[in-house]
């Protein structure tokens, strides 16, 4: 069971910079608050991921079925997507899967697996160089079907398909998306693409216990069954207005109380490789989630943490001098693992080197542990705000209690703020602009705005 440890927020451990028991028992009824309004609203509007869980029966047979028809009939898989359509599925993927999966030998593998998240095109090139098309499987992911990255590389892909394989080049694309909007689906239904969908109440950052991660995840072998059953096991532990009985709502309060300290980054630190990629997805989800320039009232408020990765140990000997020693503005939320799926002797061969000796006898894992629980003490001491996330292991029941702890978090957090949890109005510019510079129709008063908009001064460029 997941453990959530946060006696390093406190004052009685870290001094002034600390919160006080006065100050948590303060906020408890904020906390219930936003509790019951997630409570009464989960399942409608865009919090039906919480249910996810418990409503896919079908699906995952689906995705079951689909997964063995492409470990039967190709070699690769590549997901096209990016945002919430690709941070769950690699998280996932390198929690859960071989470290060098790709390079194992095709009989101790399933098929490869790559997640194409970005628009370069040496990547796209370094991709074809790697792949045979012919023998691949392109799940093409976007909720909108709009997503100018995600539809891009569908249409590069469709014409080389188109190209190479001939009339049987709808069997390499499955497309996941939403049943009743845009244009992927439209595309699904005119080509004959196999199809899952993302339901209208799951976000992108929200999707990774729908077919967005369960598909990707299924074709890996991953146990989908038991993901969902850990993030239904922690939802259940965090069916209660009472912090003290909510492991994410106490979660989400000490951030809220943290954020109006002054603590406006929120530093993910796992402890364990196959975590790495949990700290992306976490940013993606707590940034984008939390980040907001006005309120519910339409109140200006400019909230939000800035969410920075790091990976214990690796990051020890690059950004924790900052932690422990820079500007009290940042939460440390370590991510430990109290058992790893396989470990390492230190080996003899020092005697003559005490300073390097004490290490041999003892095995990887001791080290990565103790250096956690080290970083913990420094943190501490130097009076900096961290809490410790422990897994008992990494599995499919564990990630999946991770990802629902993180997303409940989330969702207190935002009604604790009072904002729009949910919406991302913030990427929607960028969005925009590019349309414009695309000369897309319908933008041309955007273009007009970017072409009135100030020239660059050559004084300012060195
Ligand atoms: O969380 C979100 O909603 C976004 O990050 C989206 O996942 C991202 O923009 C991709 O959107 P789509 O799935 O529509 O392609």
């Amino acid at each position: 069971m997941l453990k959530f440890d946060f006696n390093n927020m406190m004052e009685k451990y870290i001094g002034r910079e600390g919160i006080t028991d006065v100050e948590l028992a303060a906020v408890g009824g904020e906390a219930a608050a936003a509790y019951a309004k997630f409570a009464a609203e989960r399942g409608t509007g865009m919090t039906e991921w919480a249910d996810l869980p418990y409503t896919q029966d079908a699906v995952v047979e689906d995705i079951l079925a689909c997964a063995e028809d492409v470990k039967k009939n190709f070699d690769n898989f590549v997901v096209l997507g990016i945002g919430g359509s690709a941070l769950g599925p690699i998280a996932v993927f390198t929690a859960l899967c071989h470290f060098r999966y790709n390079d194992l030998p095709a009989e101790k593998r399933g098929v490869k697996f790559f997640v194409e998240d970005n628009v370069d095109p040496e990547r796209m090139l370094a991709l074809l160089d790697v792949i045979d098309v012919k023998r691949t499987v392109f799940n093409v992911i976007t909720k909108s079907g709009a997503t100018s990255e995600t539809m891009s590389q569908y249409l590069i892909i469709a014409d080389i398909l188109k190209k190479a394989v001939g009339k049987d080049w709808n069997r390499h694309i499955i497309a996941t998306t939403s049943e009743k909007k845009g244009n992927l689906i439209k595309l699904a239904k005119k080509e004959g693409f196999k199809t899952f969908y993302i339901p209208d109440g799951v976000g992108g950052r929200f999707s990774e216990l729908c077919p967005v991660g369960l598909l990707p995840a299924a074709v890996l072998g991953i146990d989908i069954r038991g993901l969902l059953a850990g993030a239904a096991a922690m939802d259940k532990r965090c069916s209660s207005d009472d912090m003290s009985k909510n492991p994410a709502l106490a979660a989400a309060a000490l951030q809220y109380i943290a954020m109006k300290k002054g603590k406006n980054i929120s530093v993910m630190m796992p402890y364990a490789d196959s975590l790495k990629f949990m700290a992306d997805w976490y940013c993606q989800l707590w940034g984008e989630s939390l980040g907001k320039a006005t309120d519910l009232d339409g109140k200006t408020v400019h909230v939000g943490q800035t969410p920075v990765k790091s990976l214990g140990v690796t990051d020890q000997h690059s950004q924790v001098q900052l932690y422990t020693e820079g500007p009290f503005d940042k939460v440390i939320t370590l991510i430990g693992v109290e058992k790893f799926r396989g470990d390492v002797v230190i080996a003899e061969g020092a005697e003559e080197f005490p300073d390097v000796n004490f290490l041999c006898g003892h095995t990887m894992g001791e080290l990565i542990n103790t250096e956690r629980i080290a970083t913990e003490y420094a943190l501490t001491r130097s009076g900096h705000m961290n809490n410790t996330v422990m897994l008992p292991e990494v599995n499919a029941e564990s990630v999946g209690e991770l990802l629902m702890f993180f997303q409940l978090q989330t969702a207190y957090c935002g009604a604790l703020l009072n904002i729009d949890t949910f919406n991302q109005p913030g990427v929607e510019e960028g969005k925009n602009a590019t349309y414009a510079l695309f000369d897309r129709k319908g933008y041309e008063s955007k273009k007009a705005e970017l072409n009135a908009a100030p020239k660059k001064d050559a004084k300012y460029i060195v």
